[in-house]
């Protein structure tokens, strides 16, 4: 495989990188492993992915870990992912400030669990100080709630004939005070959306790869970011 980090141009790293972390499922089946098992070879994968993504100077990373549409899972799965959090948490919360990580979340709190809202609400304040990246976390997540949530929360402040803004939106995401979303990956050979990131991907360069997400690693990130350097971005321009 060609080495795509020495290809890379450092000029043009992108911002901020949502992933799709697609796949665990179908990569424990092809080992006759649980799916739990592939979520928690998945939770593995952004560690590394993490440490990449700083070494080349990535401002931001948003993880899809969570989808609102994951609720009609079965309920072990479910659980089962609550339980991974938690671990991953308690386990990584002294590296992620020791990296200079900033946990941030995007979601609705509503519906999780008592205790993954009090870990989500602690790790981000233990990290609310460090600069060198953000990681943001999508964890009951919709695009098109944030996108609700967003405008409601805007309305609640509204001034009599004050009309609503693009700029006004993008201060009432999740995302808010965020870098611009350059790129989106989907790992597993899928070519959808799904609900990730719509008002920010307007503009982003869109990766599809058919790497499972625990078999993802730096060497992939690379060429997803080698693949967006040779897009030409021209926003509408010519
Ligand atoms: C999609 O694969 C993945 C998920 C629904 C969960 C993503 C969660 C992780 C990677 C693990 C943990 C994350 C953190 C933040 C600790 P799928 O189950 O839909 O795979 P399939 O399409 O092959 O069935």
């Amino acid at each position: 495989m060609k080495d795509y980090k020495k290809e890379l141009d450092a000029s043009r790293i992108p911002g901020h990188i949502g992933i799709i972390m697609d796949g665990n499922g179908r990569w424990a089946e092809t080992r006759s492993k649980s799916r739990g098992d592939g979520h928690k070879h998945g939770s593995e994968i952004i560690e590394p992915v993490m440490d990449a993504c700083i070494e080349l100077g990535v401002k931001a990373v948003s993880l899809y870990a969570f989808s609102m549409e994951n609720w009609s899972r079965p309920k072990a799965e479910i659980s089962g992912l609550w339980n991974l959090f938690e671990y991953f948490f308690n386990t990584k919360l002294d590296i992620l400030v020791g990296k200079g990580i900033r946990v941030v979340h995007s979601g609705s709190l509503k519906r999780l669990p008592p205790k993954i809202k009090r870990l989500l609400a602690d790790v981000v304040k233990k990290t609310a100080g460090n600069k060198k990246i953000f990681l943001n976390l999508c964890i009951n997540y919709g695009g098109r709630q944030e996108i609700v949530d967003g405008v409601n929360n805007w309305l609640e402040r509204r001034k009599d004939g004050e009309m609503f803004t693009m700029k006004k939106m993008e201060k009432h995401l999740y995302t808010a005070g965020l870098p611009e979303t350059d790129l989106i990956i989907r790992t597993s050979g899928e070519y959808r959306i799904s609900n990730f990131m719509l008002w920010q991907l307007a503009y982003a360069e869109l990766v599809f790869t058919d790497i499972l997400w625990p078999d993802f690693a730096a060497r992939d990130l690379y060429k997803a970011i080698y693949d967006y350097q040779q897009r030409e971005r021209r926003f509408g321009n010519i």
